[in-house]
């Protein structure tokens, strides 16, 4: 078995929700490098209970709540990267579900760190909670957030539960608005930003795609390993230098699918796509183009490594591999 080590030498046990998914799936091997295989707790509702290069994988449906307690405690769990969300397509497909899975098993999560049974949670939020009267452009930390779907409602309802538990019972709770995340490793979970994961399926396979979204439509994107990296750092900041307790704005990099599929073609010019934009281009049009990330970069740190050819440069490396 191909056990990944530790850099780092911890007393931290982390669990993590989800972890099938497509952050999860690179978000337990950085942590299994940074603080060993054997203190990491991946779970998902369709895994069974197995090892796997030395990660502890367990069977957790999160609305199973007793489950989820004897997997805290069973496990002496300090931190949960709780993962778990219904994303912006399939959550205003289901919006009872939607309301369920994206907010009891975080306020469960909240108050087993309130009563003291865990010690710290990142809980993901989106770019989904901005929406009406936002400018389009750069939009700051301290914007008004109007959310105009499920799961930006979700989302916002989650960052204000995790803002109250710091301010009222002292929770460490920390969070980052993910914008679109690209990534080779695992298929993308039913967003509104797929798109820009799926196009490279297609093209190395020499298919046509059809864009569920305009060819003009701008969203803020963000290459897995630089949402990984700030995970991390934001997780190892002095809790004295965490200033935002609701979510911490991430702008990564910003652009349309023709300016994708331009940057595709210089891989293979041959490569087409089409345009026919669904119920998901409405959800788009609410959302900014870019974003203003300042105070992450001030309190913690943040740094981006891939602009949009290092991107496509790396995806098609990766996907281009027997
Ligand atoms: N991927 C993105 O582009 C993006 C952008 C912004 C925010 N986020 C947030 O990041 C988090 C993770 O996103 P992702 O893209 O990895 O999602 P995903 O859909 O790829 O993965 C979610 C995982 O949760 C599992 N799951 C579903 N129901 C479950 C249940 N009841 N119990 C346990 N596991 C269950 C699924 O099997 C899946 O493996 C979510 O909170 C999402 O809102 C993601």
């Amino acid at each position: 078995m191909n056990t990944i080590g530790p850099e780092t030498k911890t007393t931290e046990r982390i669990l993590i929700t989800g972890g099938g998914g497509q952050i999860g799936t690179d978000l337990s091997e950085a942590l299994a490098k940074k603080y060993g295989a054997d203190n990491i707790f991946c779970s998902d509702v369709k895994f069974e209970n197995t090892i796997r290069d030395g990660i502890h994988e367990l069977q957790l449906n999160v609305l199973d709540e007793s489950n989820f307690e004897r997997i805290l405690e069973d496990n002496k769990i300090t931190t949960v990267y709780h993962l778990v969300s219904l994303l912006s397509g399939t959550s205003e497909k289901k919006p009872l579900l939607a309301k369920n899975l994206n907010l009891n098993p975080l306020l469960f999560l909240l108050e087993k760190a309130k009563a003291k049974k865990i010690e710290r949670i990142f809980w993901p939020s989106s770019i989904a909670v901005f929406g009406k009267g936002i400018p389009k452009h750069n939009v700051s930390q301290d914007s008004v957030l109007h959310p105009e779907s499920v799961y930006g409602i979700t989302k916002l309802a989650g960052e204000e539960l995790c803002r109250h538990y710091h301010d009222a019972y002292s929770v460490d709770v920390r969070s980052l608005r993910f914008p679109g995340l690209i990534s080779w490793k695992a298929p993308a979970g039913g967003g509104t930003t797929d798109y820009a994961v799926e196009i490279f399926h297609h093209a190395i396979k020499n298919q046509l795609y059809k864009c569920f979204l305009t060819e003009y439509t701008a969203l803020p994107m963000m290459y897995m390993d630089d949402a990984i990296e700030a995970t991390l750092a934001l997780m190892s900041a002095d809790p004295n230098a965490i200033s935002v307790r609701g979510s911490y704005n991430l702008g990564g990099v910003s652009f349309t699918p023709k300016e994708i599929a331009n940057e595709i073609k210089k891989h293979f010019p041959d490569f087409t796509i089409t345009y026919e934009p669904d119920f998901r281009q409405a959800i788009a049009d609410s959302w900014p183009s870019s974003i203003d990330d300042t105070p992450a970069q001030k309190d913690w740190g943040l740094k981006l490594k891939y602009q949009l050819p290092d991107i496509v440069n790396d995806m098609i490396l990766h996907l281009k591999k027997p």
